[in-house]
């Protein structure tokens, strides 16, 4: 890791990039059913890196774990019960918990092996979303205005580092869906004119955390490809898709009995 994510020392990263993330990044129903399908019949869970309650499960008894103050400030009324922590060192004993949800998280940790090493302590089953950098370098985004992408996404604790710390997982793709509602760095796959606008790249960490000028000059590239027709001509097959995989995997690991009575 080398961005100092959220670990143990300093101010979480959260706390400077998470300014309006519930306005982007919204659940999708899609991958939200994915995740409730991979919970089984867990009926507690801990959601690590939980930021603003995206994805956690409103009909289980759930404890979230986040680091930032400012992505705790973004839950909403009613959500579940949150401890300020990081994954590395859960604040949960041994074996009491069904799952351990973390998504979208294990590549800010300052240590994942000793994250994921957590999860299984605490949780009988590991349901983690993350990304196979692989399939997201080819990405239009990646590939012909932001390879800085690839090369940072290449030192984070991504679908390699989780599957090796999660013995046993089974991988499965999430789709983008066309009209996906969370943010994520692929989400605008299919509108590109997005992009262009720096709210919606703040919610996003692997652009809001490039040096802003690498940003800019690509921004400015991808803004006169769409007015010259370049990026259709070149793109315009996309756009009649559904879904398209940019990389993102769920992982499953653990078993499925129940440690709980629930
Ligand atoms: C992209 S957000 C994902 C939040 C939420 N899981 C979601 O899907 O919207 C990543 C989250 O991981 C948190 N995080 C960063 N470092 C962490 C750590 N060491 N342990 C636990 N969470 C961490 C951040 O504060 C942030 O809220």
């Amino acid at each position: 890791m080398t961005e100092g994510g959220g670990g143990t020392a300093g101010e979480p990263v959260y706390d400077r990039i998470g300014r309006g993330y519930t306005a982007q990044r919204v659940a999708d129903h899609r991958w939200q059913a994915a995740i409730d399908a991979a919970l089984g019949d867990a009926a507690t869970v801990v959601n690590v890196g939980a930021g603003a309650g995206s994805y956690e499960p409103a009909d289980r008894s759930t404890i979230a774990i986040e680091p930032s103050s400012r992505m705790i400030a973004q839950r909403p009324a009613g959500s579940a019960p949150v401890v300020r922590g990081v994954a590395e060192a859960l604040p949960v004993a041994d074996a009491t918990v069904d799952a351990a949800l973390a998504v979208l998280t294990t590549h800010h940790w300052t240590d994942a092996a000793a994250g994921l090493a957590e999860l299984r302590r605490v949780a009988a089953r590991q349901v983690v979303v993350t990304w196979a950098p692989e399939v997201t370098a080819r990405f239009w985004l990646v590939a012909d205005y932001l390879p800085e992408i690839a090369v940072h996404e290449a030192t984070l604790a991504t679908l390699a580092a989780v599957v090796a710390g999660l013995p046993g997982a089974e991988v499965s793709t999430l789709p983008v869906p066309a009209d996906i509602t969370d943010g994520v760095l692929g989400a605008h796959w299919a509108r590109p004119e997005a992009y262009l606008d720096p709210a919606v790249r703040t919610s996003i960490s692997s652009l809001s955390l490039l040096p802003g000028p690498v940003v800019e000059r690509a921004m400015a590239r991808l803004a006169a490809d769409l007015d010259s027709g370049a990026w259709h001509d070149r793109y315009g097959h996309l756009l009649g898709r559904a879904e398209t995989d940019l990389g993102y995997r769920l992982v499953v690991a653990g078993s499925r009995r129940r440690v709980t009575a629930g």
